[in-house]
């Protein structure tokens, strides 16, 4: 495994932006379903046509494994799609966890002339490239469509607008193709690809997901079986850290979180005393709000001027930023480990024998943020797991990972339409939380301000079980 991820950088493939190309699928009309074909192995009973998606996407069968004749399980071969945010990804991974490519093509000239994702423009810049990212994925793999045996795709949460693009092209090629189509929880696939790149990670585990939406501490007790011990009362991490990049005029081609880590390393963490957020709060959750303000009013008191970028700063003033950029960071850090530490607490009650502490999403590839609650899973005498930084941010293996493990337990829809028609209704699920809330968790600030849209996960899966045989 440590050289498949080692091999990882040089399959990753970051694409420029590209005319749309002129590359049209011919659509075959395939007679009846070919799955059976494509699975090689037992039809599940309960795997059945359904423009249900609520129910079929999780009509969960755990007899529904692939088996070859000898009763041995099948290698199947997944391509993965994710469109929910900023960067078209897609990846081909075996169920042996070997990852056969990946291709991501990122919307950073975007990021840098809105000054953050604009969904209309990441659509376009989306529908631009998807055809060639997922041609590219399979050309790297060395496979053809007719080799898959599933397609995985984001289905939430995201911008709907962009997470539309992913699933219109999983669907094209899913009901092409006549394949089983997955769909994938983005915050689950990044918990998940841990398990992929450590092996040994067996549930349950804790989850800290931090990205730029998202700020989740997860008890992960089995697959799909999710509580949620905290999130964010207001924004993520990844936000905070984009918009001190953005303030403190850093280079936010590759997002804010780079570029602060970097400028960081040359400054005094103690500089500024930042106050911690939530200290008062006994709970799980975050807030980064009221640190983003502390953050734009000491960049205002030092007068640094954001236009002037860092490159042409004097020393003075690259020194000023650089104390801001690491005072910033080492608050933001030690909201999650406090945070965290409750987190464990709170989860080997519930489940004692846990061993891992699982850190992913964009912020978990900061080298800060993996040392810093190092010290904390040693003090609790657990094991942190970290994928490396390309499997940290969006990415298509994390997809097809997660679409993997799902498929292995029957949960899958049935092939699309082969001709679906363009304004065909999409299960799209912008607001999907992962799992359900812990009790003692729940936050009144964040209660006022939370209008779930969609059951999460857990729920859906839990509810296919009861009515299973
Ligand atoms: O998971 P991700 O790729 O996309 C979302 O689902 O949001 O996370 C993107 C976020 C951005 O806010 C970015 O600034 C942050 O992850 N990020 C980092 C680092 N690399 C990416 N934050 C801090 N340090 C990094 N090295
Ligand atoms: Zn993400």
């Amino acid at each position: 495994m440590a050289s498949l991820i080692s091999n990882l950088s040089s399959t990753i493939s970051r694409l420029t932006l590209l005319p749309k190309p002129s590359l049209h699928f011919s659509v075959k009309t395939l007679g009846k379903f070919e799955v059976d074909r494509k699975l090689r192995g037992p039809i599940s009973p309960f795997f059945r046509v359904s423009t249900n998606y609520d129910v079929a996407h999780f009509s969960s069968c755990p007899k529904a494994k692939t088996m070859n004749a000898l009763g041995q399980d099948e290698e199947l071969v997944v391509l993965g799609i994710e469109t929910s945010c900023d960067d078209t990804a897609a990846a081909v991974v075996r169920s042996n966890g070997e990852i056969l490519s990946q291709v991501v093509s990122s919307q950073a000239d975007l990021l840098v002339r809105y000054g953050g994702v604009a969904p209309k423009m990441a659509e376009e810049a989306h529908s631009l490239v998807i055809d060639q990212v997922v041609q590219e994925a399979l050309d790297k793999a060395k496979v053809t469509e007719e080799d898959l045996s599933a397609v995985a795709v984001t289905i939430g949460p995201g911008l709907s607008l962009c997470l539309r693009v992913g699933v219109r092209k999983a669907r094209k090629v899913a009901g092409t193709y006549a394949l089983p189509i997955v769909g994938v929880h983005h915050m689950e696939a990044h918990a998940l690809v841990a398990r992929l790149v450590e092996r040994e990670l067996q549930f349950p585990f804790i989850a800290l997901l931090i990205s730029g939406g998202h700020n989740l501490l997860i008890l992960a007790r089995d697959l799909g079986h999710y509580i949620q011990l905290g999130t964010t009362i207001d924004d993520a991490i990844g936000e905070a850290y984009d918009k001190t990049g953005k303030w403190l005029g850093l280079d936010m081609r590759r997002s804010g979180g780079p570029a602060v880590e970097e400028l960081a390393r040359e400054g005094d963490e103690n500089f500024v005393k930042f106050k911690v957020p939530m200290k008062q709060h006994k709970d799980c959750n975050f807030s980064y709000a009221g640190l983003k303000t502390q953050v734009r009013l000491a960049i205002e008191s030092k007068n640094i001027d954001a236009s002037i970028p860092i490159a042409s700063a004097g020393s003075e003033d690259r020194k000023a930023r650089a104390d801001i950029a690491a005072s910033f960071q080492r608050v933001a850090v030690l909201h999650l480990e406090e945070k965290c530490e409750r987190a464990i607490e709170w989860a080997m009650k519930m489940e004692p024998s846990i061993k891992h502490l699982v850190v992913s999403g964009g912020v978990a590839s900061n080298q800060y943020v993996r040392s810093r609650l190092n010290k904390i899973v040693e003090k609790h005498a657990l094991q942190l797991v970290c994928p490396p930084p390309s499997l940290c941010t969006d990415n298509g293996v994390m997809i097809a990972w997660t679409g993997i493990e799902h498929f292995q337990m029957g949960r899958y829809d049935p092939p699309p339409p082969a001709c679906e028609p363009e304004d065909a209704m999409l299960d799209l699920r912008p607001r999907w939380p992962l799992g359900e809330e812990y009790a003692e968790g729940r936050s009144e600030a964040r209660s006022l301000k939370t209008a779930r849209v969609h059951p999460s996960l857990t729920s859906l899966i839990q509810a296919s079980t009861q009515i299973m045989p």
